[in-house]
């Protein structure tokens, strides 16, 4: 039976999670008492701000009204929940975050992702609203903003997921519930990071200690990792289990952090390990070299996420299929106009919520290409930017899908949107070692009209790049992957395009030249 149990550290905000109504929680800076039903399974995480924000308080966690049995569980960062920045020493690794941002430029937006039933839905075969923000973030994002991703997967089973769905590379990839945080496309990892957690960890002795408890059945062995240690639990053992162990590891002397999430996953973690941890510490790095982002969406759906969301300064989406436990969670909060609840599922949710809190352009690719198909064009003529371009190469590369996938109207002012921007003597050096006038490609393409109606394609575009290369030429890279909507015959191709400033056309510039290589 938990009793009334008390814990110390820098205690800022204390969250209840409960799966059975009703329930109350107070918070105040002195004292803060959670209240249960005698039949709730509850989860209760104590976060604390980086740096000693706030002073040092006392919480305790009471038996209220009518409460005689223990809460099914309760998961407590029991030893100094306090978030300990690094010194910028410590995180003397091998990757770090100077490998993702580019020193001179600001940073508009940091959008940090659950992957599972948030960035990607299980249920959409077709992955239409995750292909739709996958276009939005390459148009309008990319190339000055950064894309985290916070999953409780490891690596290994992270590039599984990659390969099963149009997943963009991140800059910054934290994997195994905040444990390891991987920099780049080549996922160098941050060692400072890693070595950080071994506070009050030993994981031998969690190990053997969770031997004991028959209900926790170990996880594949590619998610047990160096701070973390996964179990399946049946949902009704769960309460009773965490109850004991959590008691069995602090009596051991260590400082452990159990979170239970989606009904069925148990992980022991460090006390400084979890997602929220490993944010406030990118954050942190961002802070030192003077790049802190000018906002920063954080966007989840389940029990592990919910420390996303107290992380100082952020912005957050409950996406509209959230999870039961989140749900509760957010219900017990009593400052909640940082987080926004999506009515969409999943990408949908997340773009939903870059509108809702201005982040800034909202609008699909999709949508302002067949906005325009309708009429002979949209003038612009403002000089273009770097963000110009890159809307320019996703905006031509959807129109070239919705014509074949014959999803635009079948008009000439459909087809002018990617005529009229090809330069006269514009060529392209196709994939298979050809070159030819984009013009004449552009005008055959015309025949092609909803040729692949009854086997449609997606795009998307990974790795946008831009650069200035004089005041009226812009290079961009990135790359191109194509597929059947239901997911067979991807394939990948390196692209290069020169556009040069045209006054006058859609995004104020004309295309110059192609070049696509086929990726391995
Ligand atoms: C992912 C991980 C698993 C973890 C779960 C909840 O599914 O693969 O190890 O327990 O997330 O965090
Ligand atoms: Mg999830």
């Amino acid at each position: 039976m938990l009793g009334s149990k008390q814990f110390m550290g820098d205690v800022s905000a204390v969250h209840c999670h409960s799966l059975s109504p009703p329930f109350l929680s107070r918070f105040s800076k002195r004292r803060t008492v959670l209240r249960t039903r005698a039949d709730s399974t509850t989860c209760i995480h104590a976060t604390a701000r980086p740096r000693n924000a706030v002073p040092r308080i006392r919480a305790s966690l009471k038996h209220g009204d009518g409460f005689n049995a223990a809460p099914a569980f309760v998961s407590v960062a029991i030893h100094g929940s306090r978030r300990v920045p690094l010194s910028s020493t410590t995180r003397a690794g091998i990757g770090s975050i100077d490998k993702v941002v580019n020193a001179k430029e600001p940073i508009p937006l940091m959008l940090v992702s659950d992957l599972d039933f948030t960035m990607v839905d299980h249920q959409d075969n077709e992955n239409v609203d995750q292909i739709r923000f996958n276009s939005l973030w390459a148009a309008d994002y990319a190339h000055n903003s950064l894309l985290v991703f916070s999953t409780g997967r490891s690596p290994e089973k992270y590039q599984q997921l990659r390969r099963e769905k149009p997943l963009l590379t991140p800059d910054v990839g934290i994997f195994s519930v905040g444990t390891e945080i991987l920099y780049g496309p080549s996922l160098d990892p941050d060692v400072g990071w890693e070595n950080h957690l071994n506070d009050g960890w030993n994981r031998d002795l969690v190990v053997r200690e969770c031997q004991n408890f028959l209900s926790l059945k170990p996880q594949e062995e590619s998610e047990q990792r160096l701070h973390k240690v996964s179990f399946y639990i049946e949902k009704d053992l769960a309460g009773d289990t965490v109850r004991d162990l959590t008691k069995r590891l602090e009596d051991l002397g260590l400082k452990v952090k159990l979170i239970y999430s989606g009904g069925y996953a148990l992980d022991i973690l460090p006390h400084r390990a979890g997602k929220g941890e490993a944010l406030a510490y990118l954050l942190e790095q961002l802070k030192e070299t003077k790049m802190t982002p000018k906002g920063t969406l954080v966007c989840g759906d389940s029990g592990n996420d919910a420390e996303l969301y107290t992380v100082e300064g952020v912005r957050g989406v409950i996406v509209g299929n959230a999870m039961e436990e989140l749900l509760r969670w957010y219900d017990g909060l009593q400052f909640k106009t940082n987080i926004f609840m999506a009515v969409q599922r999943c990408a949908g949710g997340i773009i939903e919520a870059i509108e809702h809190f201005g982040f800034g352009p909202y609008e699909i690719p999709a949508d302002r290409v067949l906005e325009i198909s309708h009429k002979t064009h949209t003038m612009e003529n403002s000089v273009p930017t770097k963000g110009s371009a890159t809307r320019e190469v996703v905006e031509v590369n959807t129109a070239l899908v919705l014509w074949v996938n014959g999803d635009c109207p079948n008009t000439d002012a459909a087809h002018n949107r990617i005529l009229s921007v090809m330069a006269e003597d514009a060529t392209m050096v196709y994939p298979w070692g050809e070159e030819r006038i984009l013009r004449k490609s552009v005008i055959t393409y015309k025949d092609k009209y909803g040729l692949k109606k009854n086997a449609k394609v997606q795009v998307w575009m990974d790795g946008m790049k831009v650069q200035k290369l004089a005041d009226d030429i812009f290079l961009v890279t990135w790359q191109n992957w194509q597929q059947l909507t239901n997911g067979e015959n991807r394939k990948g191709y390196f692209a290069t395009a020169i556009l040069r400033t045209k006054l006058g056309n859609p995004n104020g510039l004309e295309w110059v030249r192609v070049h696509e290589t086929p990726r391995g």
